[in-house]
């Protein structure tokens, strides 16, 4: 690390994955968190507000500015939420009991990704974990602000298979066969591309930005297993709430893939930001199926020189990624 800090704004749809991202920012020292926006997604804007808000409480980070951002998507309407992962408070039933959250900023996510980008010295990394709603009206209300942007690091996406069984938003029930079923997974869009296509074909395929795309295809084999899990339960009172919080994200892996592990996505998106090339990326140009058909959503990777190159985020060493995001939990105690 060279002691200068990436000022670096969370977009996020808390979420059970989320919390895990967000908390993993407040513990890395190479990231300054400026903001924290919300937006609609897993569940609700209202309840991933508040969720952001108490996540940032447990960690007494309230310092940081938090503002509500998009409650729908651009175009048309989101087709399912993901309560059934996330529990229907969105942090498995454990929202309660976390600390109150703390208070929203007045502005909205908009405005303050706005205010974060001009008042910063350097460019700021933006890592949208959830729908890209805000980033594209972002990038449509302040296109003047776009080249203060240093790069977009997204967790959402696919090239293979998705995680929403087309029209519900959530993975089909478990398959008999289910090891078949996790290496097919559910439908052909993944859950943040799915919620709002329009905003991801806009975020992805107009080149103002650099993009990483941090897709299922790499997130999904980073499993975080029972040792991780209660290794980050024993680590103090902060971490033990955000084991909690697992519990039921867990139990829906267990009862749909048949393991006992889950996906940290959104995390793996966060450690990218926080140490810039952990992943392996492939530069590809992605189109986002925008129809209403049952591939709206799709992420697929097209012929170079078709369009603006996203960097794929396709390989790491996941032993690494997964011990490198638990080292830095940890230190929250
Ligand atoms: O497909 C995984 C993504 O959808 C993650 O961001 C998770 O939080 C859900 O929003
Ligand atoms: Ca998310």
């Amino acid at each position: 690390m060279n002691g200068v800090t990436t000022p670096i704004v969370i977009d996020t749809d808390p979420g059970v994955d989320d919390a895990v991202a967000i908390m993993l920012a407040i513990a890395s020292p190479e990231v300054e968190v400026k903001a924290v926006t919300t937006v609609f997604g897993n569940v609700a804007l209202d309840a991933t507000t508040s969720n952001a808000g108490r996540l940032l409480a447990l960690c007494e980070r309230a310092d940081v500015p938090l503002a509500a951002g998009a409650a729908r998507p651009l175009v048309h309407p989101q087709r399912g939420l993901a309560a059934e992962w996330h529990g229907t408070d969105g942090l498995g039933g454990r929202a309660a009991a976390l600390p109150a959250p703390a208070a929203p900023d007045g502005r909205t996510a908009v405005e303050l990704l706005a205010d974060v980008l001009r008042a910063s010295d350097r460019p700021v990394t933006l890592v949208p974990i959830g729908p890209l709603t805000n980033i594209a009206l972002l990038l449509a209300v302040h296109p003047e602000l776009a080249g203060r942007i240093g790069r977009i690091v997204w967790m959402g996406g696919s090239l293979g298979a998705g995680n929403t069984d087309g029209f519900t938003g959530g993975p089909p029930p478990r398959s008999a066969e289910a090891s078949t079923h996790q290496t097919r997974g559910g439908g052909v869009a993944e859950f943040n591309a799915h919620c709002d296509p329009e905003a991801a074909h806009r975020v992805l395929t107009q080149a103002d930005v650099p993009v990483t795309m941090v897709p299922l295809d790499l997130t999904l084999r980073c499993p975080a297993g029972p040792e991780w899990i209660d290794a980050l339960a024993a680590a103090g009172p902060r971490c033990a709430a955000l084991a909690a919080v697992i519990t039921h994200y867990r139990a829906a892996f267990r009862e749909r893939y048949g393991i006992d592990a889950v996906a940290v996505h959104d995390a793996v998106a966060v450690l990218e930001a926080v140490l810039p090339g952990t992943l392996r990326t492939t530069a590809k140009p992605i189109a986002v199926a925008c129809d209403l058909g049952p591939a709206r959503g799709a992420t697929v990777g097209m012929p170079e020189g078709s369009g603006p190159p996203v960097q794929v985020a396709l390989d790491a060493d996941t032993d690494k990624v997964l011990a490198e995001i638990l080292e830095r939990l940890r230190r929250l105690g």
